[in-house]
C-alpha cells in the first residue's frame, strides 16, 4: 500500500460514500471551489456557462444514484464537507492503455483544508475504490495551467502520458493527461 507521511498522522477528516441527502451540499461545495480555482482564469461567461452545465442538486443528485460512479466524501468533525472524490469508470482516452480504465473524474479539497493533508486521505480512498472496481491504473485529467494540482498528483506517483480538450464554456482547454499504476 502506498504509504505517506500525512497518512501516518492523526486522520482530519472521516471519508464516506455520498447519499442523495448530500446532493444540495455536494453542488454548492463544487460550484463554489470550482469557482474560487478557476474564475480569475477564465470569463465571467464562460464560468456562467460551466457552472450550470455542470453543477446542481438535481446533477449531482442524478451522479450519486448512478451505480457507475462512485461519489466519495472528506468530512470534518461537524460533518462538514472538507473535500470529494469522484471515479468513473469506462471511456479513456487513447494515451490511456489500459484494459479497466477508471477516471478520477473530480478531485476537490475546499481552501482551508488545502495542505492539511485531507487530500491524501481522499486520493487512498479513491485509489481503494478503483481496485475495488478492478482498476490496475487510475487516470484523470488536469488543467495544464492548474500547477498546484499537477504537483499535488505528482506526488501521489501520476504521470503526464497525453492531452485531451476539456471546454469550460465556450473554450477549449488542454488538459494534462495523467495516469498511476495502482
Ligand atoms: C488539487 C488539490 C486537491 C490538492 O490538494 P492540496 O491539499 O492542495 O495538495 P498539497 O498541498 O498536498 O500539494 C500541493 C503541492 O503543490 C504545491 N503548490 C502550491 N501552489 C503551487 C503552485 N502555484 N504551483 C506549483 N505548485 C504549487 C504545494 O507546495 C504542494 O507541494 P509540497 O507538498 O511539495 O509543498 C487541492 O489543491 C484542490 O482541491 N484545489 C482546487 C480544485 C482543483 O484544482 N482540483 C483538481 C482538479 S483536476
Amino acid at each position: 500500500m502506498n504509504r505517506n507521511v500525512a497518512s501516518q498522522e492523526p486522520a482530519p477528516v472521516a471519508i464516506r460514500r455520498a447519499t442523495v441527502d448530500d446532493a444540495a451540499a455536494l453542488a454548492e461545495f463544487g460550484a463554489r471551489t470550482f469557482f474560487e480555482t478557476f474564475a480569475k482564469d477564465n470569463t465571467v461567461e464562460d464560468m456562467r456557462l460551466h457552472l450550470a452545465s455542470a453543477w446542481g442538486a438535481e446533477l449531482q443528485r442524478a451522479e450519486i444514484l448512478d451505480d457507475e460512479i462512485d461519489t466519495l466524501l472528506a468530512c470534518d468533525a461537524k460533518g462538514g464537507l472538507a473535500g470529494f472524490a469522484q471515479l468513473r469508470p469506462g471511456h479513456a482516452p487513447a494515451c490511456v492503455a489500459t484494459v479497466q480504465p477508471v477516471e478520477l473524474l473530480r478531485f476537490y479539497v475546499d481552501k482551508p483544508w488545502q495542505g492539511q493533508g485531507v487530500a491524501h486521505q481522499l486520493m487512498e480512498a479513491a485509489e481503494s475504490q478503483a481496485r475495488t472496481r478492478g482498476a490496475r491504473e487510475l487516470w484523470l485529467g488536469v488543467w495544464e495551467r492548474n500547477e498546484r494540482a499537477q504537483a499535488f498528483y505528482r506526488k501521489r506517483g501520476f504521470r503526464k502520458v497525453g492531452t485531451q480538450i476539456f471546454v469550460v464554456g465556450t473554450d477549449p482547454q488542454t488538459d494534462h493527461v495523467m495516469l498511476r499504476e495502482l
